[in-house]
């Protein structure tokens, strides 16, 4: 069996009603079910529809709820909307808006986010506020609402409270707006976060937000997509897929695509190769393996390009080269500690060491398109290392959200 939180992996779990369970002959008889939708992944269609924006229009819709008119603005009927919970900068609502899913509220607590949000989506859809403070009155009607909440008390790099710490913990003030919403409440929610969302606390946090969602008269499912299927970075995320009163048939994912390196996505612009002590540090850090590694590469008659980043180990800071081609899962730069290096190798070339840059960061997330100059390098590095990757929203968005709301 494969564990929980590999890339690929899906359960998907329905309310079964009463009489349903109660019948022996039943397959979901006396406990939850479990259900997949297997459909083939089409590579190609994906790509096609993977390099433009939808420009939709972006006015927050009146909280009466009328689907065909907002202030000023006409909405085609029939639209879906959506509303984007921990909306950081808006990379969800990139991946939304491609598929036609038209973005009507967003709420993020972070200033610099804000500026990076309005920035390039405008202003009418964005709550500023603590989510604490928000209420189910805020939101205006919806067909699925998004949540990506912190990840810190649940990543591997932070203490692992859980649920409990203060900052994951605000999966259930999501919780309590979309509850309530009461009879307004989207039919369909998607809560993202890291793998460690399943594993935390032996899983008992997971089910926890499970049961609530079981509670509020959702079924749920879940899917662990890498963005590895669509860019050469990889960063294994859990999307709790949940739609209220229907069974979830979860959506087969995509494999990591093999072809994708970091090639791709390389500045080749960008010459702000390391000199002196910061070279020589950074080769001087690697150890034996590492070195060897190097070497390997450096050997190579193809040039190729490789993610580096720092690690502790014996109370010693380290650089670490990746040994395929893809960029490690982007962080949150916090005084530049988790920023990723990147290394130029082989074709008879000398081996080159900078860090990434803002563009290949916005590259590697798939907000190539977006703007940057409201906020400093740090910051928008910050955010991008905070943020979904566009394309698997957008593969989520098409296989899984348009589907489930037909
Ligand atoms: C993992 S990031 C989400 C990033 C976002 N999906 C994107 O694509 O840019 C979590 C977000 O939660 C926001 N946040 C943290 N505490 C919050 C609070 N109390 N109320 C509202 N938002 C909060 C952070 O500012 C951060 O942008």
């Amino acid at each position: 069996m494969r564990p929980a939180t590999a890339p690929g992996y899906f359960e998907t779990h329905r309310i079964v009603s009463r009489r349903e369970r109660q019948s022996p002959g039943n397959p979901h008889f006396g406990s939850e079910g479990f259900a997949s939708l297997p459909k083939p992944f089409d590579r190609a269609k994906a790509s096609r529809s993977r390099s433009c924006f939808a420009n939709f229009p972006t006015t927050m819709l009146s909280s009466s709820g009328s689907q065909a008119f907002a202030g000023r603005k006409r909405y085609r009927v029939g639209m879906r909307f959506a509303a984007e919970f921990f909306s950081g900068m808006g990379l969800v609502r990139a991946g939304l808006e491609r598929n036609g899913i038209c973005t009507t509220f967003a709420n993020d607590v972070d200033l610099t986010k804000a500026a990076l949000y309005r920035d390039n989506w405008g202003d009418d859809a964005l709550l500023v506020r603590d989510i604490r403070e928000v209420h189910g009155r805020d939101v205006p009607c919806v067909d699925v609402a998004t949540s990506s909440f912190p990840c810190v008390d649940l990543s591997i790099a932070g203490a692992r409270a859980g649920l409990a710490g203060k900052r994951s913990g605000l999966v259930y003030e999501f919780c309590r707006v979309i509850g309530e919403m009461k009879r307004r409440a989207p039919r369909a929610l998607v809560i993202e976060n890291v793998p460690g969302f399943l594993t935390a606390n032996g899983g008992r946090d997971f089910r926890a937000v499970q049961r609530r969602l079981n509670q509020m008269g959702y079924a749920t499912g879940v899917v662990v997509l890498d963005a590895a299927a669509f860019l050469p970075q990889s960063r294994a995320r859990v999307f709790v897929l949940a739609l209220r009163g229907r069974e979830v048939a979860a959506p087969l994912v995509p494999p990591p695509d093999r072809t994708m390196r970091l090639a791709d996505v390389a500045d080749r612009a960008t010459a702000d190769w390391w000199r002196g002590k910061r070279r020589t540090g950074f080769f001087a850090s690697l150890s034996p393996i590492q070195a060897a590694r190097i070497k390997r590469h450096h050997r190579r008659p193809r040039m190729a390009w490789f993610g580096a980043y720092r690690r502790t180990r014996r109370g010693r800071p380290v650089w670490e080269v990746r040994a395929d081609e893809l960029a490690g899962a982007l962080r949150t730069t916090q005084g530049g500690s988790s920023r990723q290096a990147i290394v130029r190798c082989g074709g008879r070339r000398a081996t080159r060491v900078r860090w990434m840059s803002v563009r290949e960061y916005a590259r590697l997330q798939g907000a190539q398109h977006f703007r940057f100059g409201a906020v400093s390098e740090r910051q928008a590095l910050y955010a991008l290392g905070d943020a979904v990757c566009v394309p698997v929203v957008e593969w989520l968005a098409r296989e899984w959200i348009c589907k489930a709301l037909r």
